[in-house]
């Protein structure tokens, strides 16, 4: 009998792992930030960060952000060196101190529906959502991270 069903239990867990697509920059996430995010955050002549801290003032007369717009620029607002900066500002509240969605969270969408539906899938991406900053990250939360390309 038992020779029958390993085959069986193998072949139900591939069809599972081929069920839930793994959620990537490249088939969940790049969508939403082109629709959601480079309104304000490039790629057309959007600062790096460091260039967008020196002159913010100028920046933001010109509704200009620090530049989002690749999986490498974003995945410096996640890990580092700005560790749980995508977290904290789309966070809906729930997991913040004051209870309070961070100030990214109202651009995730028109409606309540679709801005919850944008951050499951940046939660599902990102994987381990904290919203501390690097001095409070402990190296295993950073392997809770995955956040794939
Ligand atoms: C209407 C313009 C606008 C849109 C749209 C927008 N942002 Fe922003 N964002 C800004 C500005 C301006 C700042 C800098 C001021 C601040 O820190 O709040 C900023 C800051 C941030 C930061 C903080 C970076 C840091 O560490 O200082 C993150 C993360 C961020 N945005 C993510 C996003 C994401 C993700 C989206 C899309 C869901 C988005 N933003 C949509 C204007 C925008």
């Amino acid at each position: 009998m038992k020779y029958i069903i390993a085959p069986i239990a193998m072949l139900l867990l591939t069809t599972a792992a081929v069920g839930a697509e793994e959620i990537t920059w490249r088939n969940s996430i790049k969508p939403i930030v082109q629709e959601r995010c480079l309104g304000c955050h490039g790629p057309d002549s959007a600062p790096e960060y460091p260039a967008f801290k020196e002159q913010k003032e100028q920046w933001l007369a010109k509704g200009q952000a620090m530049r989002m717009d690749s999986y490498s620029h974003l995945i410096a607002f996640v890990v580092w060196p700005n560790t749980g900066a995508t977290m904290r500002r789309l966070d809906d509240g729930q997991n913040s101190k004051d209870g309070k969605p961070g100030n990214m969270y109202r651009h995730l969408g028109a409606s309540e529906e679709e801005r919850q539906e944008n951050l499951a899938a940046f939660k599902g991406w990102i994987g381990h959502w904290s919203l501390k900053r690097w001095a409070d990250t402990s190296k295993d939360e950073l392997n809770g991270i995955k956040a794939k390309y």
